[in-house]
């Protein structure tokens, strides 16, 4: 039988309108655009107006990404949205953007994986496309990381924003490019040291929690900064070294943008210029799940990606949880 190998064919974007710059979170909180811009590459975050959800940018995110390809919402078979901030416990946030973008045929869910969400999503979807069974799988990564922060907590106020991308996932035309070959993993033992303590079924809201702010996130952001540079970067280089990929062969390297030096780091270790390197930290923040659908969107959007190049992706997140793919890049 032929071998069915996925292919991004489009990708999209959303970010919400309002930007806080550094200097205006001077005003709200003890700190200093130096700091921040030192400790981690940061100069603005989008955040998404109260009340709006997370399926109002997905959906957004998902409709770009249609418009751009000339794909109806009726010919998606599958939608799988990472996200660690869905509107509802559930319903599941796929199904608001099903029902919001009218995608009449198809089926979806969430996909919960820290930081990783959307590189787990995508690596599922390419494994739908593979096995023949679908055709056009959308995987949207997808964050209002504003809901966690709160200004008593600077540590992390600085370090999150709002957004949303999103890619279409297709059976590849030319059997040599596409998504070639992905590894994930997951390691419990990281848990506490990047949660939300309460809301869910363990310890659910009650005032007590509330009064305790344990709705906020809490990290722990040197043991994080730790484990990230190491499995990020060990993960990425032995994709490039399974795959036979020597520095000068990689055109592209896209890292989950949580800390530039983290992303400097991971470089370094893999033995590529930072020319390699998609940044768009200082933009946005750390986007969690959006942050790789953003960076597919912005290289393209600048004319940093053609047919055939060879692509590494690489992600850490809360779990912990990590993982790379290795692209042959499909689109012209
Ligand atoms: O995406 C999911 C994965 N997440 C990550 O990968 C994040 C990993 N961690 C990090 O990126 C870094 O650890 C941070 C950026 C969170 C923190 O950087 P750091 O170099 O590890 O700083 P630190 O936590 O050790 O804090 C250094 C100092 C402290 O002051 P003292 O104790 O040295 O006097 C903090 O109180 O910086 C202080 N500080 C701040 N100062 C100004 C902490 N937050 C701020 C702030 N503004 N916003």
């Amino acid at each position: 039988m032929k071998f069915i190998r996925a292919a991004i064919t489009s990708v999209g974007k959303f970010l919400p309108q309002r930007i806080l710059t550094n200097k205006d979170l001077e005003d709200i909180i003890e700190t200093s655009d130096e700091w921040i811009v030192q400790r981690t590459g940061i100069r603005s975050r989008h955040f998404l107006d109260p009340g709006m959800g997370n399926s109002y940018m997905a959906s957004r995110a998902a409709m770009d990404c249609l418009n751009r390809a000339g794909v109806s919402p009726s010919e998606i078979d599958t939608i799988i949205i990472g996200t660690i901030s869905a509107d509802n416990v559930f319903p599941s946030t796929a199904c608001t953007v099903q029902n919001m973008i009218g995608a009449d045929n198809a089926w979806g869910f969430d996909l919960s994986a820290g930081c990783s969400g959307f590189l787990y999503a995508l690596t599922t979807g390419a494994q739908y496309i593979e096995s023949g069974r679908y055709k056009k799988v959308l995987v949207v990564g997808s964050d209002v990381n504003s809901m966690y922060l709160t200004p008593e907590d600077r540590s992390t106020y600085v370090l999150f924003g709002d957004g949303a991308g999103a890619v279409l996932l297709e059976p590849s035309v030319d059997p040599d490019l596409g998504i070639i070959d992905f590894a994930n993993r997951i390691d419990g033992f990281g848990g506490p040291y990047l949660i939300v303590k309460a809301g869910g079924s363990k310890r659910p809201a009650t005032l007590e929690t509330v009064k305790n702010k344990e709705h906020f996130v809490y990290q722990d952001g040197r043991t994080v900064f730790k484990y990230a540079v190491k499995n990020m970067a060990d993960m990425a280089v032995s994709m490039m070294e399974r795959n036979n990929i020597e520095s000068h062969d990689l055109d592209l390297f896209i890292p989950h943008q949580a800390n530039l030096r983290i992303i400097e780091a991971c470089a370094r270790r893999m033995k590529i210029d930072l020319e390699k390197v998609i940044i768009n930290i200082d933009k946005y923040a750390n986007t969690t799940c959006g942050t790789i659908p953003l960076c597919f969107c912005d290289a393209v959007e600048e004319g940093r990606l053609k047919k055939g190049d060879k692509v590494i992706i690489a992600s850490f997140g809360a779990g912990f949880t990590w993982g790379s793919i290795y692209i042959r890049w499909t689109m012209d």
